[in-house]
C-alpha cells in the first residue's frame, strides 16, 4: 500500500500536487466567484467579524502562521494564531464577533478540541479545517472545510500541511470576497495563481536529486538551522520540526531578522543553515534575507539557499542552491516546504530511523 515507496511519508510527499489540486477543486461558480458553501455562515454574519483566531498544534499551527500573513493582507481583519495548549489555559479574548478557525489533520487532537469547546461557549463561530471525515473536531464545530489530502499515515505531516495552507487561503479569499474588502477584486487573480501550484509542486518533486546528495553530505551533522522571513518564517519552523521528529537532529527555525538578537551565536564553522529566500522585487524582503545569508556565511555557516529560479543575486552566497518555481510571496510556502520535507525524510532514512513511526510520537495526540 506504500505504492512502491519505502515510506508512507515519502509517498505522501509525492501525493502533494494531487492533494492540493483536490483541495482547490470545484471552488468557482459560473461567474468565477469563489464558493465555500460548507462554511454555512452568512455574508452578513461574516461582516460582523472583528478578529480571526487560528488555533492548532504542531505542523497545523505552522500552517496557521503561514495563513496569518495572507488573511490579514487580504481581509485586513486582525488574525492571531495560537498553539491550542496555550490558548485553552489562559482566558483568551473570544467574543461572538470572533471567528475561530481550528486546523487539525486528524480532527482528534485533544487540545484543539478543547479550544473549540471553549470558543463556542464564548459565542464565537468555529470553522474547522480538517482532513478526516466525521472526526470529533468538525462534528463539534459550526462548519468545516475539508482538506482533501486523503489518508495521511506517516506521523510526520506533509500533504496535511500543504492542504491546510491551501484551505486557509480559500477561507481568507472567501472572507475578502464576501466582506467586499479593497482586495475583493483580486480574488480571482490569486485563485488563478493557486491553480498553478499543483504543477509547480510537481516541478519541485521532479528535481530532488540534489537534495538526496545534500542529505548524504549532511546527515552526520549535529545541528541544523533554518531561517526565513514573512511567510518563509513558518516554513523554516516546519523544516526544523520535520528534522527533529524523524531524524532526531537538533534543528531550529528562526525569523532571519532575529539573528542578531541571539541565534547568530549558534553559528559556527560548517553548521548547515537553510535559508528560505522570498521572491525578488517585492519591498525589501528579498535584500534583507540576502544580508542575513551573508551574516551567517561570514561566520562559517554552510548555506543551503532556497530561492526562485533566475534569482542571480543569491547565487554568490549559496553553498548549495535549491531553485523553486516562481510564485508570489504568499504562495511560495507551498513550494519551499517540499524540499525540506524531502531532506528530512532522506536524512532519517540514512540514519536508519523508522520514518513513519518516529520514537515517542503518535499520529494523533488525543491526550493532553
Ligand atoms: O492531527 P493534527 O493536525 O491536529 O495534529 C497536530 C500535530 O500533532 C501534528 O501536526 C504534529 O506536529 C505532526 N507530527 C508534525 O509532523
Amino acid at each position: 500500500e506504500k505504492g512502491g515507496y519505502d515510506w508512507f511519508m515519502r509517498k505522501e510527499i509525492y501525493e502533494q500536487p494531487q492533494a492540493v489540486a483536490d483541495t482547490l477543486l470545484g471552488r468557482f461558480d459560473s461567474d468565477r466567484r469563489l464558493t465555500l458553501d460548507e462554511i454555512r455562515i452568512s455574508a452578513s454574519e461574516l461582516r460582523t467579524i472583528d478578529k480571526v483566531v487560528i488555533v492548532a498544534c504542531g505542523t497545523a499551527y505552522y500552517a496557521g502562521l503561514v495563513a496569518k500573513y495572507a488573511i490579514e493582507h487580504w481581509t485586513r481583519i486582525p488574525c492571531e494564531v495560537e498553539i491550542a495548549s496555550e490558548f485553552r489555559y489562559r482566558d483568551p479574548i473570544v467574543t461572538s464577533r470572533t471567528l475561530v478557525v481550528t486546523i487539525s489533520q486528524s480532527g482528534e487532537t485533544a487540545d484543539t478540541l478543547m479550544a473549540v469547546r471553549y470558543a463556542r461557549e464564548q459565542g464565537a463561530k468555529v470553522i474547522a479545517i480538517c482532513n478526516t471525515n466525521g472526526s470529533t473536531i468538525p462534528r463539534e464545530s459550526d462548519a468545516v472545510i475539508y482538506t482533501h489530502a486523503g489518508p495521511e499515515i506517516g506521523v510526520a505531516s506533509t500533504k496535511g500541511f500543504l492542504t491546510q495552507v491551501t484551505a486557509c487561503y480559500l477561507l481568507g479569499l472567501f472572507l475578502a470576497q464576501e466582506r467586499g474588502t479593497k482586495f475583493g477584486d483580486e480574488v480571482a487573480t490569486v485563485m488563478a495563481e493557486m491553480e498553478t501550484m499543483p504543477a509547480k509542486i510537481q516541478e519541485v518533486l521532479d528535481g530532488t536529486d540534489a537534495l538526496l546528495a545534500l542529505a548524504r553530505d549532511l546527515h552526520q551533522t549535529e545541528s541544523v538551522l533554518f531561517l526565513g522571513r514573512h511567510a518563509g518564517y513558518p516554513v523554516a519552523l516546519e523544516g526544523a520540526l520535520k528534522l527533529k521528529e524523524i531524524a532526531y537532529l537538533h534543528a531550529e527555525g528562526f525569523p532571519a531578522g532575529e539573528l542578531k538578537h541571539g541565534p547568530i551565536a549558534l553559528v559556527e564553522e560548517g553548521i548547515p543553515v537553510f535559508v528560505v529566500v522570498p521572491p525578488q522585487g517585492r519591498d525589501q524582503l528579498h535584500d534583507k534575507v540576502i544580508s542575513n545569508i551573508q551574516e551567517v556565511r561570514a561566520r562559517g555557516a554552510h548555506t543551503i539557499v532556497l530561492a526562485e529560479e533566475g534569482d542571480e543575486e543569491v547565487r554568490p552566497y549559496a553553498d548549495r542552491l535549491i531553485s523553486l518555481p516562481r510564485a508570489s510571496t504568499l504562495l511560495q510556502p507551498l513550494l519551499a516546504t517540499v524540499p525540506l520535507q524531502i531532506f528530512a525524510c532522506e536524512v532519517a532514512t540514512l540514519l536508519g530511523h523508522d520514518v513513519d513511526q518516529p520514537r515517542n510520537l503518535a499520529k494523533s495526540v488525543t491526550v493532553e
